[in-house]
């Protein structure tokens, strides 16, 4: 292997993918398993896990699964020994586990908040802090977060949404000054609109779907294949010296 695809190459790594039986997960595990990687996805719904890794599975990728509700945070610490335990180490995490339940301000409940902000923020905190050590030992690590458009600015019907998505940027940067030292990198990937469970409120409305596609530099939404490129970039040695950084993967609509 010459030394450009040898730095892209994520032979003998692995990884632990949440929210990986749906959308942008599974798109990250799919990049992961192409370029190599053995991926475990971890989600709440045992049927879509399995359904998930089968296709990983048919497309060549060690895949495996574990079924978890990531916002009860005293779980989260047994969940990280039990994916060491089945993988022999976690050497990437992505944190793509999320859900926008889109309520006006003046009707958001004290419980949807917390979910919001369990998911975005509590989870990939306590899951990182479970995972990094091991990482460190073997001087090696790369955590990958979610970011968003709401990142950066706010969209209606969004703020708890929004509050998380800001504070994983900032979240990153935490992680990247704490574990950057020992090898473990830590960056995010904000996606602009990409078609899942998540954004069918948008999709399933041509008229605010194209409106989307017009803010952008390129002229469309994302298709999830679009992903795969960033997520081995930062999943490998070829982003080596980058950490803290979060990535729009927007097709420029934030540059707009
Ligand atoms: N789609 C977009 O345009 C877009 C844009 C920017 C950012 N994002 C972010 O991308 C990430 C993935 O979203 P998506 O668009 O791919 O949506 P999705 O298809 O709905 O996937 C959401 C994932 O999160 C998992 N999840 C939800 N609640 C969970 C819980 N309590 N514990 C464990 N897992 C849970 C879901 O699995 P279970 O239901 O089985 O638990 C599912 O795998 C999210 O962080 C989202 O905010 C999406």
């Amino acid at each position: 292997m010459n030394r450009l695809a040898a730095l892209f190459d994520l032979s003998g790594k692995r990884a632990l993918v949440t929210g990986g039986n749906s959308g942008i997960g599974e798109a990250m595990a799919q990049a992961l398993g192409a370029a190599g990687a053995q991926v475990l996805l971890v989600a709440r719904r045992a049927a879509e896990l399995e359904a998930a890794a089968s296709r990983l599975q048919r497309d060549g990728v060690a895949a495996s699964w574990l079924a978890a509700d990531l916002t009860q945070v005293d779980a989260i610490r047994a969940l990280a020994q039990d994916a060491e335990a089945r993988l022999g180490g976690v050497d990437i995490v992505i944190h793509a586990a999320g859900v926008n339940l889109r309520q006006p301000f003046a009707e958001v409940t004290p419980e949807a908040w917390a979910t919001q902000l369990a998911l975005h923020l509590t989870a990939p905190f306590f899951l990182t802090q479970a995972l990094a050590p091991g990482m460190k030992q073997r001087r090696w690590g790369r955590v990958i977060t979610i970011a968003s458009l709401q990142s950066q600015r706010a969209f209606a019907n969004s703020a708890p949404y929004g509050a998380g998505k800001g504070g994983v940027v900032q979240l990153t940067r935490a992680i990247a000054q704490a574990w950057s030292p020992h090898g473990i990198t830590c960056n995010a990937i904000g996606p602009g609109f990409f078609p899942t469970a998540l954004t069918a409120a948008v999709f399933d409305d041509p008229a605010l779907a194209q409106r989307h596609a017009a803010q952008t530099c390129i002229g469309r939404n994302g298709a999830l294949d679009d992903l795969h490129g960033a997520t081995v970039f930062l999943a490998s040695d070829a982003s080596a010296y980058i950490t803290g950084q979060t990535l729009m993967v927007d097709g420029g609509y934030t540059a707009k």
